[in-house]
């Protein structure tokens, strides 16, 4: 029997101590022994939760217990997360974890410690909630040399776009919804300002790769200038808009953002809604894999922090080699990506269109029944060349840009 504890008795980690409990045969089975929870670990008493006789409230009670195998961390945020699993690693106990803050800020030091500890450091559930993708880099994908990442993989910011393109909610209404929902990160500006999603690709990219990926090194914007206008234009060009996390690797250069992105319905991606994420993988043999699934919630997320118990109840004995380096993934600047773009311009179309279309070359014109302004999709162009292209345009006294969002159509 593997003795368990978890570290934080919120949405993830009381959806852990469910799925333990509702589960327990078929976890047994697949571990190869039963997974018991001795610990739960919180600043809170949860009289009449099914966990009130394991609530402890000091760390110091895990690390020093010898039976304790694994320990979950679900309290999310740096501190006192970082410190508390670094801690279990050193005393050689296993440790998975839905903390995309903390494998992005600390995974090659805790993955380090894992490997000279021989345990393991497992974090499924950092990515996608439910959907298995970092276990499918390390395992299905491993004879593959991935090229490309391209995935909607923040499921708050998902839910948000969708109520207002399909409902015309206000952004602020359709955030409550999500809060209310649970699928918030716990300061919504990590959604919404796309921190969460550039953690998630950072992590994604270094799985790939192999190599650290400092996830400050990538170009990141989130979906707080997205407007109900901008989805009016979608409607009119029959496209949609959604938040993106990418990166590509072509030989040594790898390129990677996180951006609000248009694309057509012939992009797997579009009919991506609500709180699903997908994640399309190109690797050089396989071709084009698409992952989709829940990527938030409680019992969705919980499942996969539960699949990496399981596998460390496995490997009780050796640490399963899975992860990166210490060496550092250069990743390009943002200004040498190419994209197209889809721009808002303002003034009627009438006065700006022959100023706006020629600084950008060849350009489709969009425009929404009522608006005193118009929409320009340009050719593909490096965003620095979009930058001196939108100069210009200024300094030569053209219509003013009202929006910028890049496209994939
Ligand atoms: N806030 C995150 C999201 C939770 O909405 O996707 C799952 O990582």
């Amino acid at each position: 029997m593997m003795k368990a504890a978890i570290m934080g008795y919120g949405t993830i980690g009381s959806g852990v101590a469910e799925i333990l409990e509702k589960n327990r045969d078929v976890i047994a089975q697949k571990a190869g022994q039963e997974i018991a929870l001795k610990y739960v670990l919180d600043l809170r008493e949860f009289p009449e939760s099914p966990v009130a006789d394991k609530i402890i409230h000091d760390f110091k009670v895990i690390e020093a217990d010898r039976e304790v195998g694994i320990v979950v961390e679900t309290m999310g945020g740096l501190n006192p997360a970082y410190p508390f699993v670094k801690a279990c690693l050193e005393a050689g106990k296993h440790v998975a974890t839905s903390n995309k803050a903390l494998v992005a800020a600390h995974g090659t030091e805790l993955l380090r410690i894992a490997r000279e500890k021989g345990v393991n450091f497992f974090f499924e559930a950092s990515v996608g909630g439910g959907i298995p993708i970092v276990r499918s880099l390390y395992r299905s994908l491993a004879g593959e040399r991935i090229e490309e990442i391209a995935g909607i993989l923040n499921g708050t910011t998902n839910y948000i776009l969708t109520k207002m393109e399909k409902e015309g909610e206000t952004f602020g209404e359709a955030l409550r919804e999500a809060q209310d929902l649970g699928y918030a990160e716990r300061n919504p500006e990590a959604d919404v300002e796309g921190w969460d999603t550039c953690r998630k690709i950072a992590i994604l990219t270094a799985m790939a790769t192999g190599k650290e990926v400092n996830f400050e090194d990538i170009h990141t914007e989130g979906i707080t200038q997205i407007t109900d206008t901008d989805f009016k234009y979608a409607q009119v060009m029959g496209t949609s808009i959604k938040l993106f996390g990418a990166s590509r690797m072509e030989g040594d250069r790898t390129s990677a953002f996180v951006a609000p992105v248009m694309i057509g319905k012939d992009h797997p991606l579009y009919s991506v809604r609500d709180v699903y994420n997908g994640i399309l993988v190109k690797g050089n043999m396989l071709g084009t894999s698409m992952f989709y699934g829940s990527g938030a919630g409680k019992l969705p997320t919980a499942s996969a922090v539960v699949a990496d118990m399981i596998e460390a109840a496995q490997n009780e004995a050796c640490h399963v080699p899975m992860g990166w380096s210490e060496e550092r993934l250069p990743i390009e600047p943002i200004e040498k990506a190419r994209f197209r773009y889809f721009l808002r311009v303002s003034g009627l179309r009438k006065d700006g269109e022959a100023l706006a279309v020629k600084a950008f070359g060849t350009a489709d014109v969009y425009e929404v029944a009522g608006l005193e302004e118009f929409g320009l999709l340009t050719g593909e162009m490096t965003e620095e060349e979009f930058r001196q292209r939108a100069e210009a345009l200024k300094r030569e006294g053209g219509p003013a840009l009202l929006q910028k969002i890049r496209a994939e159509l």
